[in-house]
């Protein structure tokens, strides 16, 4: 080991025990990072890859009918051509009627005009499904939303309530001359219903009625309550059609009275390292809130400025915003986790040794998480799954080139995590303009409350802009009523769909990002599932976008998905 250069040793007994004190540190520090290193390393190493209860393979469940009828139904749902461009059929004509919803609808009463493109749909629904309709009680919550209700012969037994929308996003105009046929056509070419909603979620739409029209065609009778509820502006948001559709279901059922609630969502998924399914049940969304900031000054003229204009205190408090994003945190409480869990068990070669190891250890290994939390994080589009994200999306200030700004007012978006709560991030947010406040003495305005007096240099004030949404509630994963669902889907895609899979169906949970018309269904039951079991991407389907489609192989399995599924709720 080498001393350190010292030119001129004035005292060579003293430097002797500098240079063995330094080496002693030296050793010390080595052995203690070596130490961490060796048990961090043996830590993994022998951890055991396959723990017990870490993402079990849920048990396949099969209805009676399918046993009798040795799964007859369920193939000619998937394989009889005669069915197949029938149901093919069925979609493309939900797919000409036009159900664009644009954003900000006027109420129904407002504007009965723009909403009565809705009775050509329920008119279409009605005659190309009538087994459904003159099985079930049918109910118009707010004009155009549907409610069924299929009564079950036992009346204490919860209802299974599924659920879809019968809008659709707009087409921006622009890109009309960019769809492979035109989105309102309903092209069918054989393998796919192409036009805009084939695949959100008219498909979904679709597949309920006929898996329910089915049911009745093959003598089913149910005995627990099947309800259905199909709002109309989910896509804006579904005020007022869920938003209508959730008190008069709480007002005729009662709270927590559902058994379940199917709603669009999550799909399945081929793991490319195994060619593993992975089927990912929606269980939770993250919370959403706008904040709008105001900051009122005086005005005056530009040639004699103050030394800080509006626009630039408000950049002051941009700066600060960005310069302090939020921390991630990964917890049990996020779907995420279990889903990683799986993939660590069952996902092949795809995570390196190391993230697999720490993924198992992440729930009581702090350094093991705080690696996981480095691999989401390094990626923008997993980075979000455990992080509270901040966007400043609109600014506005300022009227002329020789007035000094008078307002401006900022708009920053926040989707919550799912450890956290619209008050934190509120609070959090409300902290930094209090720190600009003080620094520029200003006053403070929060939801209209008074934090700090106004000044003569003016104030800010703080608002919640609307549209705020708390985390959804945690869906219970491995109780019976996941385990049915689990179990239909592993029963559908390995008894029929594939018969050739060496391996079971990974049935994982999962974050929902987009935020569905359940956002107004937590009351009714805390089994809420935004799932469409289905073998589509978005490369597939094109959801939101330029050729939207729907490959009716995977429309059938949803169709064959419902129809089983049904069967074994009634049947538990
Ligand atoms: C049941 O269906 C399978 C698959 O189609 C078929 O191979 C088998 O012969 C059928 N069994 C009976 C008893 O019909
Ligand atoms: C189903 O549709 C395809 C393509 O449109 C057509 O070629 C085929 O003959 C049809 N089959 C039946 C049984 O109708
Ligand atoms: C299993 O069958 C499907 C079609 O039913 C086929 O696309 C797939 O390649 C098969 N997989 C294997 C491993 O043979
Ligand atoms: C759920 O119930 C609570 C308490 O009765 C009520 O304040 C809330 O608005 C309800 N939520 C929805 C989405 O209906
Ligand atoms: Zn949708």
């Amino acid at each position: 080991m080498r001393g350190l250069p010292i030119d001129k040793p004035t005292n060579p007994s003293k430097r002797k025990l500098g240079t063995i004190a330094i080496a002693i540190a030296a050793i010390g520090s080595m052995a203690l990072i070596m130490d961490l290193l060796l048990t961090g390393y043996l830590k993994m190493y022998f951890t055991n890859d396959k723990p017990e209860g870490v993402c079990p393979i849920w048990d396949i469940q099969r209805p009676k009918s399918f046993i009798e009828n040795n799964g007859s139904v369920v193939r000619e749902i998937l394989f009889d051509e005669k069915f197949r461009n029938g149901s093919a059929a069925k979609l493309s004509g939900m797919v000409q009627i036009d159900t664009q919803m644009r954003d900000n609808p006027p109420t129904v009463e407002d504007d009965p005009e723009y909403w009565s493109r809705f009775k050509k749909l329920h008119l279409y629904l009605e005659t190309t499904f009538p087994e459904v309709y003159e099985t079930a009680d049918v109910v118009k919550i707010n004009t155009y939303g549907l409610v069924f209700t299929w009564k079950g012969s036992d009346e204490k037994l919860k209802p299974l309530m599924l659920a879809a929308h019968q809008d659709v996003v707009p087409v921006q105009k622009d890109t009309l001359s960019d769809w492979t046929y035109p989105p309102f056509e309903g092209h069918y070419d054989g393998e796919y219903v192409w036009g805009r909603g084939s695949s959100d979620c008219k498909n979904v739409l679709s597949a309920i009625f006929e898996a329910l029209a089915l049911l009745k065609k093959n003598k089913f009778k149910p005995t627990r309550t099947i309800v259905l509820a199909f709002g109309m502006d989910e896509e804006v948001s579904g005020r007022l059609g869920a938003g209508h559709i959730a008190p008069y279901l709480e007002k005729t059922f009662g709270k927590n009275s559902m058994y379940a609630i199917v709603d669009e969502g999550a799909g399945m998924s081929i793991e490319p390292s195994t060619q593993r399914i992975f089927a990912l049940p929606g269980t939770r969304e993250k919370g959403y809130l706008d904040i709008s900031t105001e900051l009122i000054t005086p005005g005056g003229h530009s040639s004699i400025p103050p030394e800080h204009t509006s626009i630039g205190i408000m950049a002051e408090l941009e700066k600060l915003i960005e310069g302090d994003p939020y921390k991630a945190v990964f917890t049990p409480e996020n779907p995420t986790f279990e889903f990683l869990q799986c993939l660590a068990v069952h996902g092949g070669d795809k995570l390196s040794w190391r993230l697999r190891k720490s993924i198992l250890r992440s729930g009581y290994d702090k350094i093991a998480n705080s690696y996981v939390i480095k691999y989401l994080t390094s990626n923008r589009v997993t980075k979000y799954l455990v992080q509270t994200s901040q966007a400043m999306d609109i600014i506005r200030g300022g009227e002329k080139n020789n007035a000094l700004p008078e307002s401006v007012q900022l708009l920053t978006n926040h989707r919550v995590a799912i450890e956290s709560t619209i008050q934190e991030v509120t609070d959090r947010f409300v902290s930094r303009v209090h720190a600009v406040a003080k620094k520029f003495d200003l006053g403070l305005k929060v939801n209209g409350e008074t934090v700090l007096e106004s000044t003569s240099n003016g104030h800010f004030s703080v608002k919640d802009a609307g549209h705020s949404l708390e985390v959804a509630p945690k869906t219970p994963i491995g109780d019976k009523v996941w385990k049915e669902l689990a179990g239909a889907t592993r029963h559908v895609y390995e008894d029929a769909v594939f018969t050739n899979l060496t391996e079971p169906i990974i049935v994982a949970p999962a974050i929902m990002t987009g935020n569905t018309d359940t956002r107004y269904y937590w009351n009714l039951t805390h089994n809420i599932f935004r799932y469409t079991p289905v073998l589509a991407g978005f490369t597939d389907s094109r959801i939101h976008s330029v050729d939207e489609r729907m490959g009716i192989d995977n429309h059938l399995r949803l169709i064959a998905f419902f129809y089983e599924y049904v069967q074994i709720v009634d049947e538990a």
